[in-house]
Formats: structure tokens, C-alpha cells, sequence
């Protein structure tokens, strides 16, 4: 694992963004696994505006993403498909239906899950981009997920639910399932992106990148990938 620190998290965005332009540039027929959360936001205005500014196009770019909260429809505020359409796909010239996300909504959820799991193995991955939660989770595999584990619906944890209740206007609208793409798929991307920015982090950075490997942090699977480059800021590189 490739490991850049950042001054803060200006610069982690400005370094990620380094990272996803040499992927589109160089393929414009990309296929971009990406993800939601706050940290990636910078990058995705740094695309945005370099979309704008010089046209850099994402006609032909299909996109993947890592997860959906259960139960929410794709219109709801707080879904992670409206969350990816407001903050970008929205402000590029990428084609609707070249965006990829499970549908939270679906009934039958082992379909859903077969469903996306035929659709990653049809859209090998250039580049997976992941934030890390704080207690080592990437995408919403939870600790204890075993590292073989394709799209499945978890439960999430107590400590995801009060991380993710800033977003809503009370921690009880918090959805409790979601799914989820699996470690097995995060690993088969190409490269691998993962951002952590602010002290919450420090702890889960420290053992992603020099714990043991364990799916007691799912994270730290990360260490078996050939191509991952992690970039934090100085607050959450602070234990390294
Ligand atoms: C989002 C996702 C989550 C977040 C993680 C960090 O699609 O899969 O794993 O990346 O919870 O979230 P933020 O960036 O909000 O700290």
C-alpha cells in the first residue's frame, strides 16, 4: 500500500483528484467505482470543475457504487443514489444510465444482491475510490465481515448509525440495513483509492496500515491489494 500524507484536507483532495484524472484522461471509457460520505466531496468538486474548465468528458465513463441504505428510494434526500446525483453526476455530462447503485427499495434483496454482483463481474473496476469508517469499515462491511463476502444487506452497527446521524435530522431516521457491495469485489478493482481525513480516523488508519490483517478491520484487507494508495490528511495520519 502506497501511503501519502497530506497537509490537510485541501491537499488530500487535490492529491485524490491527481489520482482519478490520470484514470479518465488516459480511458475514457473508464469504469469508476465510487463511493459517498463527506471525504470524498473535495475530489468530486475538483472533477467537477475540471469538467467545467476543460471539458474533460465523462460521455462514455460508466460508474459503480459501493452502497445504498435499505429501504430508502433513489429520490429520498438521504439516499446515497440522490447523494451521487446532487454532488455529481448532476454538474457532468455522464449519461444517467451508465451510473450504477443497488436499488434500496428492492423487495426481494437476495435478487438485488445477484443482481449487482452479475453487474460488478460485467464491469471490471479501473479504479475503486473508499472512504474508511472509523472503526475500520470500507463500504458498509462492518467488522468481523469475512473478506470473501460479495454484495450482501447488513445490519449496521451502533457506532455507524451515530456516525452517519449527522446527516439526518434525528438519529431514530437513521436506515439500520443497507447494502453493500463485498470486500471480495473492493478487491478486485483495479486500483484502489481510499481518503481519510479529520483525528476520528487516526485510529482506523493506524491499523489499516500497519495492523494486522484481520477482519476484525476490514480495512486492513487493503494490504493484500497490489495498487491501493491511501490518502490522509495530518490528522488522521497522526498515529502513523
Ligand atoms: C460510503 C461508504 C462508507 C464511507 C465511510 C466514511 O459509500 O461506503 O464506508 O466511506 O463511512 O464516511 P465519511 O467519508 O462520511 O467519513
Amino acid at each position: 500500500m502506497r501511503v501519502l500524507i497530506a497537509k490537510d484536507y485541501d491537499e488530500l483532495s487535490e492529491k485524490a483528484f491527481e489520482v482519478m484524472k490520470d484514470i479518465i484522461r488516459s480511458n475514457p471509457y473508464a469504469v469508476l467505482g465510487l463511493a459517498t460520505g463527506t471525504t470524498p466531496l473535495g475530489l468530486y468538486r475538483h472533477m467537477i470543475e475540471d469538467h467545467k474548465a476543460h471539458g474533460t468528458s465523462y460521455a462514455h465513463i460508466r460508474t459503480v457504487n459501493l452502497d445504498e441504505y435499505q429501504g430508502l428510494p433513489k429520490n429520498h434526500n438521504q439516499s446515497y443514489a440522490y447523494f451521487m446525483r446532487e454532488n455529481l453526476f448532476r454538474h457532468l455530462d455522464i449519461e444517467t444510465s451508465n451510473t450504477y447503485i443497488e436499488n434500496g427499495t428492492a423487495q426481494d434483496e437476495q435478487a438485488e444482491c445477484a443482481r449487482y454482483n452479475k453487474l460488478l463481474e460485467e464491469l471490471p473496476r479501473d479504479i475503486q475510490l473508499l472512504g474508511l469508517g472509523s472503526n475500520g469499515h470500507i463500504a458498509f462491511n462492518e467488522p468481523r465481515t469475512p473478506f470473501g463476502s460479495q454484495t450482501h444487506v447488513v445490519d449496521l452497527t451502533e457506532n455507524t448509525i451515530k456516525d452517519n446521524a449527522r446527516l439526518f435530522s434525528d438519529i431514530s431516521e437513521v436506515p439500520k440495513k443497507a447494502f453493500t457491495m463485498g470486500i471480495k469485489q473492493i478487491m478486485q478493482a483495479k486500483q484502489i483509492l481510499i481518503l481519510a481525513s479529520g483525528a476520528n480516523k487516526a485510529d482506523a488508519v493506524y491499523k489499516t496500515v500497519c495492523g494486522k490483517v484481520t477482519e476484525e478491520v476490514p480495512a486492513s484487507v487493503l494490504q493484500l491489494h497490489p495498487n491501493c494508495i491511501l490518502i490522509a490528511d495530518k490528522e488522521a495520519a497522526s498515529k502513523l
